[in-house]
Parts: C-alpha cells; structure tokens; sequence
C-alpha cells in the first residue's frame, strides 16, 4: 500500500487547480440512466471514486467511456440489459445507492445492494427508500438487496423528508423527473451538487423549480433526452486547498474556486485571521500576520459549515491561539482523525460529537494513518505545518477524493511524495 511523507516547515505560495466535484460526478453519471440518449459530462474530475461509478453503470449495460485524460466523460445508457447493482461494486461506494430511482423511473424495476455500513457512521439508506415509496414504488428488502419495483411507473407525490439529506433528494430528483404528474420535496437539501444535478437534468428536458432552495417541485415529463454538461466546482477539494496556506503561511490562488461555494467556511477563517480575496480566476487565500486566533465550528447541511471540512479545520485549529470547540452534526463517528492529530502533538478531547481542540505552537511529524477520506487529507495538512516528517500510511482513502494531490501541492512548494508500497 502507497504512502505519503510530507516534510513539514515552508510557506507556500502559488495556483492550485480545483477540479470538478467528485460528489457532483457521483450524481450526474447515474443520471445517465434516465434517457437513451448520449449524456456528456466535462470538467469530471480523475478518482478512483469516479472508476466504481464508471464499473456500476457498465454492470447495467450503460457505455461510459473516458476521454481527454477522464476530464470527459461520454456516456450511453441505449441499452440497460441488466437492472441488479450487485453487492460486489457497491459495497465499496456509498455513492452506487444512487443508480436505483433512476433505473426504477425508467424502466419500472431495480435491485440494488444495501451499501451497509460506513467508517464515519451507520449511513442508513431508509431516507432514500421512503421517498421513493412516496412516488408509488414497491420495496422489499430480501438477502441485503433492495428489490424495487413501479409497475405503472412512477407517480408524482409529496415527500416530506425529516432530516436534511443530500444522497436522498439527489435520488428522488432524478426519478420524479419521470413520474406521471408533480413531485413536491419537502426539508430537501439545497447543497450546490443538487443545483448541478438540477441544471443537467433540465438540459435533459427535466421541469424542476425550487433547486437550492428547501422545496424542490418537479412535473414529470414523458422523457429525457440528451446533454452536454460541465461538473460544478468541487468546494470541498477548493477548502481543503485553502487551508494549505491558511496553515503554513504564504499566499495560494485557488483557480475556479467561488465564494458562493464555500460562504460558511470563510466566514469561519476570517475570525481565525485568514484572508480570502475573489479574483478573476478563483480565491487568493493568504495568512495574516501572526498566531491564527482559535474559532469554534458547528457542521450543518448546506449552506451551513460542511462536514466535509471539519477534519482539515480541525488540522488548522490544532495551532490556533486558544481553544476551539467543534460539533459534529451530521455524522455520529466522524473524530477518527483526532487520534493521529494527537500522535502529532495536538491537544484534542472528543466527547460524543464535539471535539475540544487546546491549540499548540507546534505540531510534530509522527507517522499516521488515514481512516477515511477526508481525514486522510487533514492528515496531510497537518503534517505540512509540523517540525519533522510524517508519513500517512493507507493513502486509498485518499484517492477516492483528491486528484493529483502530490503534484497540486508540490506546485506550491510543498515538501511531499508517494512513496510506492510493496
Ligand atoms: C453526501 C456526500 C458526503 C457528505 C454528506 C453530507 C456524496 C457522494 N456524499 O453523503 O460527502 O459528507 O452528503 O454533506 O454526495 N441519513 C439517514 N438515512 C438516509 C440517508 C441519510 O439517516 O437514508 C443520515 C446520514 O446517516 C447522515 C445524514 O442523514 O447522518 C446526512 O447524510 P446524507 O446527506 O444523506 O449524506 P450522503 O448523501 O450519504
């Protein structure tokens, strides 16, 4: 298994490209599934991620082929020959639960694996699954697969969601574009990956309102035909660049990023000391002069602070002057990082979902290891501002998410390389 060893110290200062969204992709490939004609998408970024989405949708009998070094992907869904997403694919990505209400609008039957269980949490599927029974489908679930069935198609209704998810509005969206009549989405995430999931499907031929807002309204239409569309910007990928600087000093523009992307999160680095600039081609992010002030951080839904970033501003905060405090709301297990924070030399205590993190001068290299995606790139982080070297072994996780990272940092002058496992 490949590592990474970071050797931590310098300032950085230069231009990282920001990829297109890897949650974004994730959700607008399966869209594919709901015409027969060609759905093209560029700006998709390069990870392994995009690959098991890549593997399902071929499973099905959809063409995806990958051009332009995978920034492009063109695909077909002409001819759906098998309608089981099989437990061996999915099982590695959450994500695969997305190619059921599409496959059930359009042809009236799927069977699709249960993803069970996850690192950061239990990440139950049930959202999902009652929001499509609101549109008329049929489940059982029988062996760990969710056998769905609409023998007169889909039908529009109302679904009235009791928490804010994303995955289960991305589903139910891209079926109720061919249910009979209007759907009504009620508490529906309004994160800028749904905005982009709404806007390809509207160039599909979609009627969809209200996107990016809590009520989604969409009147099905008979069908969908094809497009060419460019994946949002990965705001995720743009925050976690933006605590390069923010954490070593120096001065980073982050090309394509956007302040509308990430509001919340520059909010909180303001009141840590860290200027973020709109520019013509992205964000300037740079360190103001001294010690970063401590800032505490509660996770929320969209347009709330992402739990995407909490990891990497915990990394941040472990130097911050005073003590943070940091909540997380939506996922029960998601302090994994904090163990190998503390092997690092950071003052941290977890109690249940909020982290107490007493900032130290000076974090120190120690080898760690990444427990999930986004930890790992805290990791990382982390060990760009420490004294000494630290190696981030289990780098998987990490190229589910991050395209490139060794050479986007190094471009700014990062001391970091793969080193290749046995
Ligand atoms: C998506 C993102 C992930 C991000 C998360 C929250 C993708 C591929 N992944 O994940 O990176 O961290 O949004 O912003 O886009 N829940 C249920 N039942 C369900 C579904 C969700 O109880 O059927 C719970 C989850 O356990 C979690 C909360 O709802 O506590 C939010 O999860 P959700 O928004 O669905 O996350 P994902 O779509 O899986």
């Amino acid at each position: 298994m490949d590592s990474i060893l970071v050797s931590g110290g310098g300032e950085l200062n230069g231009q990282i490209p920001i990829a297109g969204a890897k949650n974004a992709c994730l959700t607008l490939m399966p869209a594919t599934l709901l015409s027969e004609e060609p759905l093209t998408l560029t700006n998709a970024p390069r990870l392994s991620d995009i690959k098991t989405m890549t593997e399902l949708l071929q499973s099905l009998g959809a063409e995806v082929t990958s051009l332009q070094d995978g920034q492009v992907l063109a695909m077909s869904s002409h001819d759906i020959n098998n309608h089981t997403a099989d437990y061996d694919i999915v099982r590695k990505m959450r994500a695969s639960i997305l190619v059921l209400g599409p496959m059930l609008a359009r042809d009236g039957h799927a069977v699709v694996s249960l993803p069970g269980g996850c690192a950061i949490g239990a990440r139950p599927v049930d959202l999902h699954l009652k929001a499509l029974e609101a549109l008329g489908a049929e489940l059982e679930l029988k062996d760990g697969y969710v056998h769905a069935k609409a023998p007169g198609g889909l039908k529009g209704g109302t679904v009235d969601f009791p928490l804010v998810s994303v995955g289960a509005t991305e589903n139910v969206l891209m079926a109720a574009t061919l249910a009979k009549g209007t759907t009504v989405i009620n508490n529906a995430a309004r994160e800028p990956e749904i905005v982009d999931l709404a806007d390809c499907l509207r160039k599909m031929g979609a009627q969809i309102d209200g996107d990016g807002t809590s009520t989604i309204t969409v009147q099905g239409v008979d069908r969908l035909h094809g497009a060419t569309h460019p994946v949002v910007t990965d705001r995720i990928e743009l925050g976690t660049y933006m605590l390069a600087p923010a954490i070593c000093g120096g001065e980073v523009e982050l090309l394509g990023g956007r302040l509308n992307l990430v509001g919340a999160f520059c909010e909180k680095l303001d009141a840590a000391g860290i200027s973020v600039e709109e520019t013509d081609k992205g964000l300037k992010v740079a360190r103001r002069n001294g010690r970063i002030s401590a800032v505490d951080v509660v996770t929320e839904p969209f347009p709330g602070f992402p739990t995407d970033l909490q990891a990497q501003m915990m990394a941040l905060l472990c130097t911050a002057n005073g003590t943070s405090v940091l909540e997380e709301k939506i996922f029960e297990n998601r302090f994994m990082h904090a163990p190998e924070l503390i092997r690092m030399g950071a003052q941290i205590d977890v109690h249940g979902g909020t982290a107490t993190v007493t900032g130290v001068d000076r974090l120190k290299g120690a080898p760690v290891m990444a427990t999930d995606l986004r930890a790992s790139v805290s990791l990382i982080l982390a060990g760009l501002a420490a004294e000494g070297e630290t190696v981030v072994s289990r780098v998987y996780h990490l190229d589910r998410g991050y395209e490139h990272v060794v050479g986007k940092l190094s471009g700014v002058g990062a001391k970091i390389e793969r080193i290749k496992g046995q």
